[in-house]
């Protein structure tokens, strides 16, 4: 007779562990004791000068949008199936007719190549390689037409200032670059208030103080690895894609017309760049539902819904519980999210919820950062297996199975407010 212990080790369901052999054993080096995407952020905050760091991981004011993106997902639950019997499972999704290998894709992050080194071309690189895509960050410091050259990069998230002319001349270089989906942000008519930056003193332009010398000092692989050899390779960073022109170097004192007028923008300038733009027409940034039928009325093809990783509007509601109202007003466009995404089940939730896809962001640029294009990869094969594996415990084998009656929602009905 065996004993019990063997019998319920013989009997205990064999799961690979959520990262498997084989993917550890292509991890980089310096990402082994990465198991999920929040490790990731442990090893971005050694690498990076502590200034890049807070301001990759920052969030406006008290951070509570930021939490409420995550509370509000792990506030879901799930009531799986049992007993289907998938073994072959599919995470092919399709958007504008296009089909990708994996329901989520990077989001834009500004500055990607200050903590990353060639950081925007690394992240459309290692997307396209998974068969996925990166959306190009308007804040960044690459020229968009070689990000599009180099890295076959289709997707422009731009912040446009309230100046038809302005936003008109941006709207065909974008479109000469060879790009086919124009996404324009519509939450930052002016910065956030983050204040670890102002603590830190990270501000445009870039001061180079004594401070910021000695976190470059102490932490060589990244003075080495990114900062000099950015520069040696590059030159000193530019802000080159947020006007027609290129903008100044990211020391310059005269940054303020790059950044100028994005108060002003309106609804009118929105629909003139519609009008102009032939490919995908995107709004990111609407948690209003009444916005999001108002994007459909002028001809836009998809939304983000997202409260920009809570990095604007301190207190703006998280972009998961936002979710349900705007795909009711969306009628037939592409609706999007990003904001939280650290999990496989963050995913799936936001799928069975209405949106078609999803971004993720600071995960990936830690990645970028510690350990370049196979960093981005492995973090994109991390979140993939969780996925499959989650597929599985629910009990689905395709992501068009990933539905409503499979998640049981917080209740809010006894709040008093
Ligand atoms: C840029 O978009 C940022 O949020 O810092």
């Amino acid at each position: 007779m065996p004993s019990q212990t063997e019998v319920n080790e013989a009997s205990a369901p064999r799961f690979e562990p959520a990262v498997s052999k084989r993917m550890k054993a292509s991890a980089p080096r310096r990402l082994r004791r990465a198991f999920s995407l929040d490790d990731f952020e442990a090893a971005a905050r050694r690498h990076l000068p502590k200034p890049i760091f807070d301001y990759v991981a920052g969030t406006a004011e008290s951070g509570r949008s930021h939490s409420a993106n995550l509370s509000d997902f792990a506030a879901i639950g799930f009531v799986p199936n049992s007993l289907r019997g998938h073994i072959g499972r599919s995470q092919k999704t399709v958007i504008f007719g296009k089909e990708y290998d994996r329901p989520f894709g990077i989001a834009p992050m500004g500055l990607s190549a200050l903590a990353a080194y060639d950081g925007d071309v690394v992240l459309a690189q290692a997307a396209a390689d998974c068969g996925t895509l990166a959306m190009m960050s308007a804040t960044s410091l690459t020229s968009l037409e070689r990000v599009a050259e180099q890295a076959q990069s289709r997707w422009f998230q731009a912040y446009f200032p309230g100046d038809e002319e302005r936003v008109l001349g941006m709207t065909d270089r974008i479109a000469r670059a060879g790009f086919d989906t124009l996404v324009i942000t519509v939450d930052v008519a002016v910065n956030g208030n983050r204040e670890t930056d102002l603590r830190n003193g990270f501000a445009t332009p870039l001061k180079p103080t004594p401070k910021l010398a000695w976190q470059g000092a102490t932490h060589p692989a990244w003075l080495l690895g990114t900062a000099f050899k950015t520069l040696r390779t590059h030159g000193m960073p530019h802000f080159e894609n947020l006007d027609v022109d290129r903008g100044p170097p990211i020391l310059a004192r005269d940054l303020v017309r790059s950044f100028s007028g994005r108060e002003q923008l309106r609804w009118d300038h929105v629909e003139a760049a519609r009008a102009r733009w032939k490919g995908n027409f995107v709004l990111k940034g609407v948690l209003s539902p009444k916005d999001a039928e108002r994007a459909r009325a002028i001809g836009c093809d998809g939304i983000i819904v997202s409260n920009h990783g809570g990095r604007q509007l301190d207190g703006a509601v998280s972009a998961i519980s936002a979710l349900p109202k705007v795909v009711e007003a969306a009628g037939d466009m592409t609706v999007m999210l990003d904001s939280g995404v650290r999990r496989g089940t963050d995913v799936l939730k936001a799928l069975a919820l209405g949106a078609q896809f999803v971004f993720v962001g600071r995960p990936m640029l830690y990645a970028a950062a510690v350990a370049g294009k196979p960093g981005v990869r492995y973090a994109m094969d991390i979140l993939s297996a969780e996925i499959d594996r989650n597929m599985a415990l629910l009990g689905i084998g395709d992501l068009s199975e990933m539905t409503r009656d499979l998640l049981v929602m917080p209740d809010t009905s006894r709040r008093s407010f």
